[in-house]
């Protein structure tokens, strides 16, 4: 495996689970595997669990690490080909993506979708201007359209928790005062694609998922009837698709409840505010998962990084 850009470099998600949960039981186990080597965290965004998670699973593997907050310390960068740099920008990403690969042996870069431009955001910019002119494997820390960590981590989640052969799944938008992007539900969808399970997504009307991803899925509008039985029922916020990057309402009718979540065990990647996407009381419950599945993000990044180290 060459990079790690999105759910599409597994292999197999069955064998991936299976072996992270193994490194969780002894996480250093593989201590010498990064002897040696550097491994560069470049954030465009904001972060807790995937600075500190992705730093925590190079550390067990024996990795350096080295970690810059690139959107606010440094250069501003160009992407476009034949600009003349006279705005701006100041260094472009072809000497930046070179440099940085002389540095580390292994680049990991957030970078979210700006929501003001569809076209832009999709063409992923940032991570495939560093797979482009990087020399070095690329590891997707959350870009515009997917947060495969994070994916990962759910899957590690579900595989611990699950005790049914085809468990229902939820996935439920919930009110939340910004605009957000689309990146962890696409890939908790593209996640739940690689599994045999009842997968329902619901949300208002409006906030439809881009269909390239959601093909194949349930769509249920009344988030009670699609919450009904639900094993797990996963919680997140996205802005509109369609009407891109828009906060079309804030409905709290649409806020994850005790009545709603039944006996089911609720998800959610963190952060999370309290009582706009999620009451208290499901937050502070024994059926919430969050800190166990922030926990499994360090588990989803060290088998990441340990399958590139042994390639
Ligand atoms: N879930 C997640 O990616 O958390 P952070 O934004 O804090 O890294």
């Amino acid at each position: 495996m060459k990079h790690y850009l999105s759910l599409q470099d597994i292999d197999s998600l069955d064998n991936w689970v299976e072996e992270a949960r193994d490194l969780k039981e002894d996480p250093r186990k593989h201590k010498n595997l990064g002897s040696d080597k550097t491994i560069g965290l470049l954030f465009f965004n904001n972060s807790l669990r995937t600075r500190l998670s992705t730093q925590k699973a190079a550390m067990n593997l024996g990795l350096e690490v080295i970690v810059m907050n690139f959107g606010s310390e440094g250069w501003a960068l160009e992407y476009a080909d034949g600009t003349v740099m006279d705005q701006g920008t100041s260094e472009h990403i072809k000497e930046a993506a070179q440099v940085i690969s002389q540095y580390c042996d292994i680049v990991a870069i957030r970078a979210f979708a700006g929501l003001q431009d569809k076209e832009e955001d999709e063409a992923e910019k940032v991570l495939n201007g560093f797979k482009k002119y990087a020399s070095v494997p690329i590891v997707n820390m959350e870009s515009s359209i997917g947060h495969p960590l994070q994916a990962l981590a759910d899957a590690i989640t579900l595989a611990e928790q699950n005790t049914k052969i085809r468990p229902k799944v939820v996935l439920s938008w919930a009110p939340h005062p910004k605009a957000l992007p689309h990146a962890v539900a696409n890939s908790f969808v593209e996640m739940m694609h690689m599994q045999d399970a009842d997968f329902v997504i619901t949300h208002p009307e409006g906030y439809e998922l881009n269909p390239e991803i959601t093909k194949g899925a349930t769509i249920e509008y009344d988030q009670k009837k699609a919450c009904e039985n639900a094993d797990f029922i996963y919680v997140k916020n996205w802005s509109s698709y369609s009407n891109y990057g828009q906060v079309l309402n804030q409905d709290k009718s649409w806020t994850m409840t005790p009545e709603k979540v039944g006996k089911g065990k609720f998800m959610h990647c963190l952060p999370v505010r309290r009582n706009m996407v999620v009451a208290d009381a499901v937050l502070d419950g024994e059926q919430s998962l969050v800190i166990e599945q922030a926990n499994n993000r360090t588990y989803a990044a060290q088998i990441v990084l340990k399958k590139i180290l042994e390639q």
